[in-house]
């Protein structure tokens, strides 16, 4: 049995914290997305959250604390540029990844010498991390491969049944998850871009590399185990069709179509401007495109939305890859393995 505690349940909140710290699994909202939480130290909690997810073993996660003085149990050195970072991101959506303390078990870095950690902004997330005065191993809490949650509902969806606790801190404001940024090489390198952008990075610490593994191919090993897998995924196929605008939604239109002689029922993923655009069985907007954050905060919510609907195949405009944008455009070509078609 899963049992919801909402916001204003002070009671219900000591008691998730106690259940965390007797191992129990407890989904909480961050800013960015949900996590699904376990006793970052407890490796047989930690285990049990791979079997929630459904997750593959060989996919670290990434351990969330409250406290500065969180991070010596844990990791092995601070570099410099970690601080610096730190005092600027913290809390917030910046997971830095640290040579690991040897305290830190497999289960959770899945073999690796590195670890994952950050410190959340939301402050139930916070205040859940104080109470249960346990640092908190947590991926997002959903089911493997399917789009992150960002409300409370979207976790019970996935996970009603199979963890102790749901707490419902209403929707995520960032929407996308947070950026890993890996602080163990020489030029620090984006391994999966997010909440912080590389703009906002870099004007803090100067030049990071490339982030030339974020497309990797399948002989090559991906520095962030979770990028080689599908993630993010709407029950229906997911192709994006990306150009100018008129053309983008002309080939949109013609290809929904195409769809319906066929017999089958398409979807299309735009935004609130392109909205009226499109003759189409389901239209969803993720957000507005003057406002890329928006997008970013309704992505997961508009794939969900085709899940609900009987669509055979989804089609979904580009979004300006800037900003926020580099991580929705990042979680979109994801969501669809990769299938564009350019006009
Ligand atoms: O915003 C977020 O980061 C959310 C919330 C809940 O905090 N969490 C999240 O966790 O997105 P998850 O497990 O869905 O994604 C963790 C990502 C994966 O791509 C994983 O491979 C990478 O972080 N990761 C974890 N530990 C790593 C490590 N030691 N080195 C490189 N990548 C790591
Ligand atoms: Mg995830």
């Amino acid at each position: 049995m899963t049992r919801i505690i909402h916001a204003d349940d002070e009671q219900g909140l000591k008691q998730a914290a106690e259940g965390l710290r007797s191992g129990q699994l407890v989904a909480f909202p961050t800013e960015t997305v949900y996590g699904l939480g376990a006793d970052a130290l407890n490796t047989a909690a930690v285990k049990r959250v791979f079997e929630a997810k459904g997750r593959p073993s060989d996919n670290p996660l990434i351990v969330h604390i409250a406290e500065f003085s969180q991070l010596s149990e844990l990791v092995r050195e601070i570099p410099p540029q970690a601080r610096v970072l730190m005092e600027a991101f913290w809390p917030g959506p910046l997971t830095l990844v640290f040579k690991k303390s040897p305290r830190v078990p497999d289960a959770i870095t899945a073999g690796l010498d590195t670890v994952a950690i950050r410190m959340p902004q939301n402050p139930m997330a916070l205040r859940l991390i104080r109470e249960a005065r346990v640092s908190v191993a947590a991926p997002s809490a959903n089911r493997s491969g399917r789009p992150s949650p960002t409300t409370a509902s979207h976790v019970a969806e996935d996970l009603n049944g199979r963890i102790e606790y749901i707490i419902d801190g209403g929707p995520c404001t960032v929407g996308v998850e947070s950026t890993v940024l890996d602080i163990t090489v020489p030029v620090p390198m984006i391994l999966r871009p997010g909440g912080v952008t590389r703009e906002m990075l870099e004007a803090v610490i100067g030049p990071i590399a490339a982030d030339t593994v974020l497309e990797v191919s399948k002989d090559q090993k991906p520095r962030s185990p979770g990028m080689k897998y599908r993630h993010y995924s709407p029950r229906a196929e997911l192709v994006i069709v990306r150009g100018e605008t008129g053309k983008v939604t002309e080939k949109i239109n013609a290809l929904v179509r195409e769809k319906q002689e066929q017999g089958l029922k398409a979807g299309v993923l735009t935004c609130a401007e392109n909205r009226e655009r499109y003759n189409a069985p389901v239209v969803i907007p993720a957000g507005s495109i003057k406002e890329p954050s928006s997008l970013a905060a309704g992505l997961y919510q508009a794939l969900r939305g085709f899940d609900e609907t009987d669509v055979d195949i989804i089609y979904s405009e580009a979004f300006q890859e800037e900003g926020i944008g580099q991580a929705v455009m990042n979680r979109l070509k994801k969501a669809a393995s990769g299938k564009i078609i350019d006009i």
